[in-house]
């Protein structure tokens, strides 16, 4: 690793995880990622915030020794692992550096990470603690991506250090966002998987970073923002209450007869001026389709019959859709059966927590014949209209 400086006694200790191709062994990383941590130096103290994931931690140890520097605080701002996983390490190599964070922080310090609780001193919404000529300011930012976490801002130098808040999951070389497009699509897809179901939470915290004058956003993800508003305005729009004219329709099918429903709806709802982001269940990266469910009106989840109840690929979806919950405003099933079953019903028994209006399912039996297309058609219709209704309320 090689410690850079960002600015006058700032520096970035980014460990690079180049090849780590899943996270929470739940998140696809195209990208990889990047565990950040940060050194602020004072004239009379050093801090070191935020630290790397443990299978990364010599990295972080031995960066610090070649930089010759001795750590008097350590700033955790979120106790996950990836980031606070390597404190009870960095604790070892220097013995009387104090834990800083919010108080739930350290109860999951000493839960999670098995740290000894008098090194830990919990500072409060608004503390400030000076390293000499460097002020850190301690902001509680809950629920970006825990209740206990919290951001960390440099007076001084007018530096936010948000940790999981407008991060990237994005293994680079680049220091500072380079590639506008690339960081773009990286954090919505970040902001999708790990930030979208608290959007409530992400809205507040916006309000409060606000009054702060920021220069640069520092994450413990990705890239550095220099230019802040280039995120700012990104999650403005992804937090806002608005859909987009789209349609995501995760779907699987077993011997075609779904797959030919969803194949015409696609070309019907096109034909009305709507996008469609249909993605095929077998080989979909579900990061993909997180993104795709920041902005969408609606979403359709298209499966065959199987043993009575929904195909497993679609309950999985169905059940990511309703735990991330988006803004998505309507919500329809098509498929296919052989015989009979529940299908409809189980899915929207899995989709309980999205606030959205159902529009009448198109539920076949075999093949889709021509009075099929029609209720496809309908389905089309009823789309259309009811973003149109949306629109019309703006
Ligand atoms: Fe990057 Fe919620 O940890």
């Amino acid at each position: 690793m090689e410690i850079k400086e960002i600015t006058d006694g700032i520096y970035a200790a980014p460990t690079i995880h180049w090849d780590r191709r899943l996270f929470d062994e739940l998140i696809p990383l195209p990208d990889g990622t990047s565990y950040n941590a940060y050194i602020v130096k004072g004239d009379e103290k050093t801090a070191l915030i935020d630290t790397a994931d443990p299978s990364k931690q010599q990295e972080l140890l031995d960066a610090l020794e070649e930089m010759e520097v001795d750590i008097n605080y350590i700033i955790a701002n979120h106790a996950e692992q990836d980031h606070s996983g390597s404190i009870p390490a960095v604790l070892e190599r220097y013995p009387n550096a104090k834990v800083l964070c919010t108080p739930k922080c350290k109860v999951m310090l000493v839960e999670h990470l098995l740290i000894n609780e008098d090194v830990i001193t919990a500072m409060d919404d608004g503390s400030t603690i000076s390293l000499g000529g460097k002020t850190l300011e301690f902001v509680h930012t809950p629920w970006v991506h825990w209740p206990e976490t919290m951001s960390t801002y440099l007076q001084e130098d007018h530096i936010l250090f948000s940790c999981d808040f407008f991060g990237s999951h994005l293994a680079t070389s680049d220091l500072f966002v380079k590639d506008k497009p690339e960081v773009y699509k990286a954090a919505k897809r970040y902001y999708a998987e790990i930030m979208m179901p608290f959007r409530n939470a992400v809205r507040k915290n916006m309000d409060k970073i606000k009054v702060l004058h920021i220069d640069i956003i520092a994450p413990s993800h990705g890239q550095i923002y220099n230019e802040p508003e280039f995120i700012i305005d990104a999650y403005r729009d992804w937090i806002s209450d608005d859909v987009k004219n789209e349609v995501v329709i995760p779907y699987v099918s077993m011997h075609g007869s779904t797959a030919a429903m969803v194949d015409y709806l696609v070309d019907a709802l096109m034909e009305r001026g709507i996008t469609v982001k249909p993605f095929n269940l077998a080989v979909a990266d579900i990061g993909e389709l997180a993104m795709a469910l920041v902005d969408a009106a609606t979403i359709v989840i298209g499966t065959p019959t199987v043993l009575a109840g929904p195909h497993p690929s679609a309950v999985y979806a169905a059940y990511l859709a309703n735990a991330l919950r988006p803004k998505t405003r309507f919500a329809s099933i098509v498929g296919s059966y052989g015989w009979g079953g529940r299908m409809a019903e189980d899915i929207q028994g899995l989709i309980k927590d999205l606030k959205v209006e159902l529009i009448e399912p198109v539920i076949i039996k075999g093949y889709p014949k021509e009075e099929d297309f029609k209720m496809l058609d309908r389905l089309a219709d009823d789309i259309f209209k009811k973003h149109e209704e949306i629109q019309m309320k703006k």
